[in-house]
């Protein structure tokens, strides 16, 4: 299979890879270079587990083709986390409780991520839809919609 150079921005660094034309991104992030936060668990953009963010958009990265990313931003939530210093969200899923088996956090923090990004002070209905495309087995959804919120109000400042 042809292998084509692929250099891209992983959580601030620079990573150049040669990927197989077609393979997909979780693939090579977790096997090409190591990074293991995503999780694969359908592997056919069902579960949302394997979300990360492009140019801070949420994409299933089963379903992106590694050679897309090429010049581009992609955060995985091994990004999420200033060195020692957990993102709020982090917290706040940690705090609430929002991670059992813990497979479904990866994309339910990303997917959270984009939401704060663009809407700093969602809605409980925002935050649902936000998350509308990742499946838990574990919890519920309601730790994990009360700790996105959570996260929202210790970003603004507001009390939790
Ligand atoms: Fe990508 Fe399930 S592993 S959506
Ligand atoms: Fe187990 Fe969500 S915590 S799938």
């Amino acid at each position: 299979m042809a292998k084509v150079p692929v250099t891209f921005n992983l959580n601030n660094s620079e990573a150049a890879v040669f990927v197989d034309l077609g393979a997909s991104l979780i693939d090579v992030l977790r096997r090409g270079i190591g990074d293991l936060t995503p999780k694969q668990g359908c592997a056919q953009g069902t579960c949302g587990a394997c979300t990360v963010l492009i140019e801070g958009v949420p994409h299933l990265s089963c379903l992106t083709m590694a050679e897309t990313v090429d010049g581009r931003a992609v955060v995985t939530v091994g990004g999420l986390a200033d060195g020692p210093r957990l993102h709020a969200l982090q917290v706040a899923f940690m705090e609430g409780f929002a991670a059992q088996c813990g497979f479904c956090t990866p994309g339910m923090l990303m997917a959270g991520k984009a939401l704060l990004d663009r809407t700093p002070n969602p809605s409980r209905t925002e935050v649902i839809d936000a998350i509308s495309g990742n499946l838990c087995r574990c919890t519920g959804y309601e730790p994990i919609v009360d700790a996105i919120l959570s996260a929202a109000a210790r970003m603004q400042g507001r009390a939790v």
